[in-house]
């Protein structure tokens, strides 16, 4: 499939590397990157032989943001009735895991894209923030939402009324990030950290997605009675067998994904 501002490849291990690529204009996320991220995104989620994705920027931006001279002329009508930025969503419906590969710029909407993604990795280089108040607008793809969930009140009320920028080790101490890599580890590192989620089984693992995402939307009650629902249900699976078999006869597990 051809596609004009990223590139997809696949990077075995049952593995998927999306890049953005917009150098000029540092990665900004224009409507054509939306639907081509999603549009990507999904085809690999239904490939069984995907079993995590990579989304990464370049060294000196993940993405540097909504793409202000795309929006800087819409009225509110243009905004509602192309519902602008909801397919974005999607990305975070995926049910196949997904890395966030962050190195330098990661503002505005490109945080909010690092943060759709299941485990974030982060190179010493990478600055995050929303810094959207400063161009007169709020975060519009879950960056309020996600961001205070991620960091705290104090973190994100702050980053979010002023505009200021973290560091990678300031988003490290926060939360925000699983891990900070050097610059020119992350892609393998990233790479790396994908091939071993995509050597666990596939449905296994969209269900321990699903159950951590769970703790985002409801009570602990209910995320617990929710987790043990899945729990039992895993033991239908033929991995869960492999698996617990694998271990008792001391050897690795080879799983099906089934
Ligand atoms: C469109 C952008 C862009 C963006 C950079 N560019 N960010 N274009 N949208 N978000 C373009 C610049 O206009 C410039 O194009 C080229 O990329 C290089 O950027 P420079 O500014 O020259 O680079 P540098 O001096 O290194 O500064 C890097 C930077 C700065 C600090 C990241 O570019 C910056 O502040 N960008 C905006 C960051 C931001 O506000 N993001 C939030 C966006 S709002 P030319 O043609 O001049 O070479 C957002 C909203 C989400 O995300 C939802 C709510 C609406």
């Amino acid at each position: 499939t051809d596609y004009e501002t990223i590139t997809v490849e696949r990077t075995g291990d049952r593995t998927a590397l999306l890049t953005l690529n917009r150098p000029k204009a540092l990665n900004a996320l224009n409507l054509q990157v939306m639907e081509e991220v999603v549009a990507a995104t999904e085809a690999l989620d239904r490939d069984p032989d995907i079993g995590c994705v990579v989304l990464t920027g370049s060294a000196k931006a993940f993405a540097a943001g909504a793409d202000i001279k795309e929006m800087q002329p819409q009225g509110y009508m243009d905004m509602y009735l192309t519902d602008w930025f909801t397919a974005w969503d999607r990305l975070g419906n995926l049910r196949t895991p997904t890395v966030a590969a962050v190195s330098g710029y990661a503002l505005g909407g490109g945080c909010e894209l690092a943060m759709l993604c299941d485990i974030l990795l982060a190179s010493d280089t990478a600055v995050f923030g929303q810094p959207e108040i400063k161009l007169g607008v709020i975060p519009g793809i879950g960056g309020s939402q996600r961001l205070t969930r991620a960091v705290g009140k104090a973190k994100a009320m702050e980053l979010c009324l002023t505009g200021r920028t973290m560091d990678a080790a300031e988003a490290e101490r926060a939360g925000l990030v699983s891990r900070i890599v050097p610059a020119d580890d992350l892609l393998p590192e990233a790479l790396a950290v994908a091939a071993t989620v995509a050597g666990m089984s596939k449905p296994v693992a969209m269900m321990a997605k699903e159950a951590v995402n769970r703790a985002f939307e409801t009570t602990l009650a209910e995320g617990v009675r929710f987790e043990r629902r899945l729990f039992h249900a895993v033991f239908a699976t033929a991995d869960q067998k492999e698996g617990m078999s694998a271990f008792v006869d001391k050897r690795a597990p080879d799983f099906t994904h089934r």
